[in-house]
């Protein structure tokens, strides 16, 4: 029997080619004259930024630039991109970047209408009353799926470890998709974003909180990833992969913002403050192992599907399954363990991480419960 659900996903999503043509259209439907692009030094070098500040220029939009999102941003980069837009009078944002760039205008955007600073609101803080400043999001990598979620994982200045604040406020009111700003991201980076996308899937799919809408979202990411990934890893000019991998994040996206994540989730965020890795990298690093764990876990009917989208009988192994998944990791060339950091994570910092992971809300969706010694031997087991 379906359980009650509700599925709320209130931001536009406009697939457009070339992306800078369709950002003034975007603007003129909020009805704005002067906007803040938020994005990272690494997006400015690609040429993409002079293009979307030119076409709104032209059409008559005041546009100022914050450049300055670090590549694990923190509260200090969103106070800094609040202040620039509230001394360039800025009416709405423009996210141009990454999950680090999106999140960091998602939440200057949440603080320009409800005050305060970002530590006030995490962790469960102050309430988030009001609906955020207009904001437009433009990923430019296949990945997070922030362009469409209604959460901002930001780290804290005064403690290294990333805090996610949500709220159906908080939504973009446009998201606009053009897969070809991708086409530059260098194997690595595509490999560990789109690791990310099939991983939010997955983590949806087998979750608690599953839905048949987002279950649909999450079938057909995993479908894609499956299928395109290691074609876009391979051959980062083939802008069919690209696409579909475009898609593949924003259907992962859309699964995990409305049924949640999992351990993995959980776990890497304690995992990248330590050891300073990409979300993505770090997630591809626990997956098999803590996929190892959950299998077992996962309800029959959800582990026949995703037999299938691996090419595997429907009744396949649990270990042939974990090793099915293991091999998709290793094939796109991350790594599968984090037996690389073995000197870098000691006793104390098993026992730190698997404290926090217990105090991230996704440790209660994942498919198997875990506790604080479960979460501890994970990673032990990975190095
Ligand atoms: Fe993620």
């Amino acid at each position: 029997m379906i359980q009650p659900f509700d599925f709320h996903l209130p931001t536009r999503i406009s697939w457009r080619t070339p992306v800078h043509d369709a950002v003034p259209e975007a603007v003129a439907a909020l009805g704005v004259q002067r906007v803040l692009v938020v994005t990272d030094p690494g997006i400015v070098a690609t040429g993409l930024i002079p293009r979307i500040e030119s076409a709104l220029t032209t059409s008559g939009t005041s546009v100022s630039t914050f450049t300055d999102v670090g590549s694990n941003p923190t509260t200090r980069h969103v106070a800094m991109a609040r202040e620039m837009a509230v001394d360039t009078g800025a009416e709405a944002l423009i996210a141009v970047g990454g999950g680090s760039a999106i999140d960091t205008a998602k939440a200057a955007a949440m603080l320009l209408a409800n005050g305060g600073s970002y530590s006030d609101y995490q962790w469960d803080g102050a309430p988030i009353t009001r609906p955020s400043h207009p904001l437009i999001t433009i990923p430019t990598t296949a990945g997070t799926g922030s362009e469409v979620t209604k959460v901002a994982v930001i780290s804290d200045e005064n403690e290294p470890f990333k805090k996610g604040v949500l709220s159906p406020r908080m939504y973009a009111k446009v998201a606009i998709l053009d897969p070809e700003v991708t086409l530059g991201l260098p194997a690595g980076l595509t490999a560990a974003t789109g690791i990310d996308a099939f991983i939010h899937a997955l983590e949806a799919f087998i979750g608690k909180r599953t839905n048949p809408m987002s279950d649909m979202l999450a079938i057909k990411s995993l479908h894609l990833c499956r299928e395109n990934l290691p074609k876009a890893t391979d051959d980062g000019s083939d802008i069919e992969a690209r696409s579909q991998m475009m898609l593949a994040a924003l259907f992962g996206g859309m699964a995990m913002d409305q049924s949640g994540l999992g351990l993995v989730h959980a776990l890497s965020g304690g995992v990248c403050s330590r050891l300073h890795l990409h979300h993505g990298l770090a997630n591809a690093s626990l997956l098999p192992t803590v996929f190892g764990f959950n299998v077992g876990h996962i309800a029959p009917d959800r582990r026949r599907r995703l037999a299938t989208i691996f090419d595997l009988p429907t009744d396949t192994e649990d270990a042939a399954m974990v090793d099915s998944i293991t091999e998709f990791v290793r094939r796109i060339g991350l790594p599968t363990d984090l037996s690389a950091h073995h000197d870098s994570l000691d006793s104390a910092a098993l026992d730190s991480i698997a404290e926090q992971s217990m105090r991230m809300v996704m440790v209660h969706n994942n498919p198997r419960s875990a506790d604080i010694d479960d979460c501890r031997s994970l990673i032990e087991a990975m190095l």
